[in-house]
């Protein structure tokens, strides 16, 4: 489930097109209709879908309805949520229970929510990164499946730490779904 440009979505869309993936991209869902990642999908031959969160007024109620029905048409067993801006209710996640994964750019416990990379530099801290967990009812605070760690350099803003982080976030999530899905889930430490 994506909401923007979908990198991360991409990266493992391509890693699943791998016969020796162990698991198969059946849906792409997005909250909003722009998402880029939603035609990189389309062009990538993975079924896509919107339920537009705004036009639904805001209505998480039905937001959500939606999404399950949608995600049960294709008899989905994993989400990987990839950049998703919705929080999602704790009826939600309990209907998916240990079948939801987010990657969020920090190292967990650290600057859970959102500006993380700004809130990474102005802490003074020498390092950043990004965790895969798994998504519970409290934000952020799902058992930690892997992380990985970037130096963060004298000259960098908010937008340049972001924009080293991806790859290594690439390669952390793919590494991760695969241990995920052969049931592997004590946290790994990802190198870029
Ligand atoms: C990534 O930084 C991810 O950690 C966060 O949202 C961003 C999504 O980027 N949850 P992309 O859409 O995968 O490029």
């Amino acid at each position: 489930m994506i909401s923007g440009t979908g990198t991360n979505m991409t990266a493992l869309l391509k890693d699943m097109a791998n016969p020796n993936h162990p698991a198969e991209p059946v849906l792409v869902l997005s909250d909003c209709p722009e998402a880029k990642g939603l035609k990189v999908a389309k062009k990538m031959g993975v079924k896509s879908s919107c339920v537009d969160y705004k036009s639904l007024r805001n209505n998480r109620e039905v937001f959500e309805e939606t999404l399950i029905s949608k995600l049960k048409q294709e008899n989905v067993d994993l989400i990987c949520l990839a950049g998703f801006k919705r929080i999602l209710s704790e009826k939600f996640i309990s209907h998916y229970e240990n079948k939801i994964l987010n990657i969020h750019p920090s190292i967990l416990p650290l600057f859970k929510g959102l500006n993380t990379h700004q809130r990474a530099i102005n802490s003074g801290m020498a390092l950043h990164g990004a965790t895969v967990h798994m998504v519970s009812k409290d934000l952020d605070s799902g058992r930690i499946l892997g992380q990985t760690i970037i130096p963060i350099l004298r000259n960098d803003d908010a937008s340049s730490l972001k924009l080293r982080l991806l790859p290594a976030e690439h390669k952390l999530y793919k590494l991760v779904l695969r241990r995920f899905i052969s049931r592997q889930i004590d946290p790994i430490l990802v190198n870029k």
